[in-house]
């Protein structure tokens, strides 16, 4: 079941150039929505404002080389492998999202594209992909939403109540939830039903973008990208230098550490990590 292309049967009913035209109005909709997103919250101004800010207050020119070095870095370290996300289960779940989300959209695109009908067979390795993907982003998604959601988690709020900031979470897992059940339903009323639930939902998905969290795909490595420029230019986004207070040349520039945080200061236990946030 896994290895059908759930599109080619969809073509006897609803004609290829259909389908393409839908995809290319998600991408239409998708690049007006980011763009529209930082027009309405002036975030590209924002990012190139401080960015100029933080030349200004740079201690050290960063040469093109490093700047090379620190993009590619950005890339195999923060978006590669999500690695922000200090919490390693929140951190696997967004790489079972993120991996999920792209392997079901490049094998929709290949599907509709390349093999739209019966006729046209797609190897069976890309219609089990494309299930895989959705499969993923659920396990991911469901994961995030019942168990790892700061506001649940950590604040008590109620596991159902819904905010506008849901609204890419909830749209990404309501498109492959009714995928898949769609993709194993097809042919019957209930598929018909499962796959008019799928539409309304990737419409929803990517044509909310202005009002959803889909563009930070696009802001977060800009913004890691320039978080790593100001750790090596100096500027450090004008936050007190990282000290290594058992430096006696640190110790000599604070006189009075000791007599606040001990001689030993370094070690002052786990901090916020001594026991998990969730007092409420
Ligand atoms: C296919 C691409 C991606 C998908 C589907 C995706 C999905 C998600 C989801 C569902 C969340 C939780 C949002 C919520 O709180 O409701 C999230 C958060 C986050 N994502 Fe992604 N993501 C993608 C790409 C990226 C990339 C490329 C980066 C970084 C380079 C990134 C960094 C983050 C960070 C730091 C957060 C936590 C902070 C926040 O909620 O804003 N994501 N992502």
């Amino acid at each position: 079941m896994f290895t059908t292309n759930p599109f080619a049967e969809l073509s006897a009913t609803i004609p290829e150039y259909a389908m393409q035209a839908y995809v290319i109005a998600m991408v239409f909709l998708v690049v007006g929505g980011t763009i529209l997103d930082m027009l309405h919250k002036k975030s590209a101004q924002y990012f190139f404002e401080n960015a100029k800010k933080a030349e200004k207050e740079a201690k050290r020119q960063v040469s093109g080389g490093e700047k090379m070095s620190l993009a590619i870095k950005t890339v195999t370290s923060e978006v590669i492998t999500s690695s922000e996300f200090a919490n390693p289960i929140r951190r696997m779940s967004h790489l079972l999202i993120m991996y999920g989300f792209i392997i079901f959209c490049a094998t929709t695109a290949i599907l509709i594209f390349m093999f739209p009908t019966p006729e046209a067979a797609a190897p069976e390795m890309v219609s089990m992909l494309w299930h895989i993907g959705a499969i993923m982003l659920c396990v991911g998604g469901y994961w995030f939403w019942f168990f790892i959601r700061v506001d649940v988690y950590s604040e008590g709020v109620s596991l159902f109540k819904l905010v506008r900031a849901d609204l890419f979470i909830v749209s990404l897992l309501a498109t492959c939830t009714f995928a898949l059940v769609w993709s194993n339903t097809q042919g019957s009323d209930l598929g018909w039903l499962m796959f008019g639930l799928f539409i309304m939902s990737s419409t929803i998905l990517f044509g909310g973008v202005l009002w959803s969290k889909f563009a930070h795909m696009f802001f977060k490595p800009a913004a890691a990208y320039q978080k790593r420029i100001t750790k090596a230019d100096g500027s450090a986004e004008n936050l007190p230098a990282d000290f290594d207070l058992t430096d006696p040349a640190v110790q000599a520039q604070f006189p009075d550490i000791p007599q606040y945080m001990g001689k030993n200061p370094a070690n002052m236990g786990l901090g916020i990590k001594r026991e998990r946030p969730n007092h409420y």
